[in-house]
């Protein structure tokens, strides 16, 4: 079949005119596009930065962060009339959510998938403003900076080695702590073939790791972490049963004592939190 190059109602020198437009034209949208690639990147990187100000005044942990060296009580967590409505959406992501959580319990958040989950969760860790309503940590509003750990959902990793990615904001931890904190993350097998070991570059131009492995790389910064409110997304959505299996002990090891709010569609993993309440189209249940 003969197709014709140009359609019959176009001339060549219009056609050549529209060629020449056609970049111009959609220069705001490629803008649009790169702006929210950083702002997407611009988030991943303050989750990753945030063991700074994280339980701050209590960064220096000690091995696998002891109870005894958390120098803040884990708070409660209380949302009040909670909305959140993204711009373009006609539907509101969460919609009046009321929840209260007491220190040191560990909410599970199930639902079917665009329900509302990290949504939710970003909001109770402070991590996203909502549109109505409030988010108070021990009756302090959240607008006032205050944060939990997020492991989150599709975790970022920056250039550096393994060591400095781990160490973020705790210059002082050895060795091994770090690999207590990465065998407990069942990271063991996988970072002990690293060609440098600790000293291995991470990131774009260095080793690559899967997303699961970079989940459990969080989760291994976590454990040295003195943070006692943590927020967890879905710990398990990268990974084979039996990774996940060998890292439910783990994971219950690190939240016991902690405040923390964990999303996921696994039965086993919510089976770690003392209470589960499922999220219908941004309305919570149970
Ligand atoms: N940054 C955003 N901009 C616009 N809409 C968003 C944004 N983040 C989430 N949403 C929308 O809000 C709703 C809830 O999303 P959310 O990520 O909280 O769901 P989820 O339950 O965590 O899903 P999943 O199980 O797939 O992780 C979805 O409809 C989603 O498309
Ligand atoms: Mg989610």
């Amino acid at each position: 079949m003969h197709a014709p190059l140009l359609p019959a109602h176009i001339d060549a020198r219009r056609a050549v005119f529209v060629l020449l437009l056609a970049p111009e034209f959609f220069l705001p949208l490629r803008r649009y596009a790169a702006a929210y690639h950083q702002g997407q990147e611009a988030i991943a990187a303050a989750e990753v930065l945030q063991p700074l100000t994280a339980g701050s005044g209590a960064i220096r942990a000690a091995a696998i962060a002891p109870r005894s060296a958390w120098t803040r009580p884990a708070p409660s967590v209380q949302l009040e009339g909670v909305t959140v409505r993204f711009a373009g959406r006609t539907r509101p992501a969460l919609r009046d959510v009321e929840l209260y959580l007491p220190p040191r319990r560990v909410l599970g958040v199930a639902g079917a998938s665009g329900s509302g989950k990290s949504t939710l969760l970003r909001v109770a860790g402070g991590w996203l403003v909502p549109t109505e309503g409030v988010t108070w940590l021990d009756g302090r509003s959240t607008a006032d900076g205050h944060r939990a750990l997020l492991i989150g959902q599709q975790p970022y990793l920056f250039a550096g080695t393994v060591a400095q990615t781990l160490a973020l904001g705790q210059p002082d931890l050895s060795p091994q702590q770090m690999w207590a904190a990465i065998e407990s993350a069942q990271l063991g097998p996988v970072l002990r073939r690293l060609p440098d070991g600790l000293d291995t570059i991470l990131g774009e131009r260095g080793w690559g790791l899967s997303g699961g492995e970079a989940q459990r790389l969080a989760i291994a910064r976590a454990f040295l972490s003195s943070a006692t409110l943590l927020i967890v997304d879905e710990p398990t959505a990268h990974l084979d049963r039996d990774t996940e299996q060998s890292l439910l002990e783990p994971l219950e090891r690190l939240l016991r004592g902690r405040t923390a709010l964990i999303a996921s569609h696994s039965a086993q993993v919510l089976a770690i939190s003392d209470h589960v309440v499922e999220l219908e189209d941004g309305t919570i249940h149970g």
